[in-house]
């Protein structure tokens, strides 16, 4: 997979994905990703790319033309027969998650679009972006971090890229479930066991703790979750039970 990323801070975004498990696929030749400065197609000669808004208001916008031929310079070397989506990165796109995670780990080609100060011109992004992305509902000082954390949870989807492929099968949100605690060496720290099953070696019966594990932790911390998981009629009563239980304590607490 190729990733590109048209930003003014080249080096805060390659800074932060050059390392650990993303570093490791871009120098085995799994991944690569190019951050591409927008300011390199300034067209005046003080290499400014923003200006007041018309009409008035706070701070300043990217220009249109900069970020125009930055992206007519990233799709000159691009071999791919159809363009690649460009996704641009705002508080007021489709909010990420890990399902589109792994539908664009599918892609072979990927272009983000990186705004500062408050935003780009409206045309160029009529013109190139496909997709408009949130990380969350916050407002950030740039797309910047909201690309990091895409590419890295992209990145970790594409095959090869995670050692162990299972570790990306088994995890939070797979299933709408979070993922069940795990434990290491040594047996027993701060007076806390590992719990016994663990120890067990039978393989069955660690699976169905886990997963109960998973269902409990999700109704604690993310019910909203449980109502798009495919859950057995049990786990839905254990769910449910730790749901009422947590309702019932809020309540307790109301009282006093
Ligand atoms: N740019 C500023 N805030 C953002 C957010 N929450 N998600 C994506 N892009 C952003």
């Amino acid at each position: 997979m190729n990733i590109h990323i048209m930003t003014l801070f080249p080096d805060m975004v390659m800074g932060g994905l050059n390392t650990s498990i993303i570093g490791r696929a871009m120098d085995k030749g799994i991944l690569s990703i190019e951050a591409v400065n927008i300011r390199d197609y300034a067209y005046n000669k003080h290499q400014s790319v923003d200006d007041y808004p018309y009409g008035g208001g706070a701070g300043m916008l990217m220009q249109a033309e900069p970020v125009y031929q930055c992206y007519r310079a990233v799709l000159e070397r691009i071999e791919a027969d159809k363009k690649p989506r460009v996704l641009y990165m705002s508080p007021q796109g489709k909010t990420f998650s890990q399902k589109m995670a792994g539908e664009l780990a599918e892609e072979e080609e990927l272009i983000f679009l990186c705004g500062h100060y408050e935003g780009i011109d409206e045309r160029v992004l009529e013109e190139i972006v496909t997709d408009y992305v949130s990380i969350g509902d916050y407002v950030l000082t740039g797309g910047e971090l909201p690309a990091m954390v895409m590419v890295d949870a992209v990145s970790r989807m594409v095959p090869g890229v995670l050692h162990n492929d299972v570790s990306a099968e088994f995890e939070s949100f797979q299933d709408n479930l979070l993922e069940y605690p795990q434990y290491s060496r040594p047996e027993v720290w701060h007076e806390k066991r590992v719990p016994k099953i663990l120890l067990s070696g039978h393989h069955a019966n660690i699976e169905k703790w886990r997963r109960e594990q998973s269902v409990i932790r999700t109704a604690e911390a993310r019910p909203d979750l449980l109502e798009r998981a495919e859950l057995t009629e049990k786990e839905r009563e254990l769910a449910e039970a730790y749901v009422k239980n947590s309702l019932q304590s809020l309540s307790e607490c109301d009282k006093i």
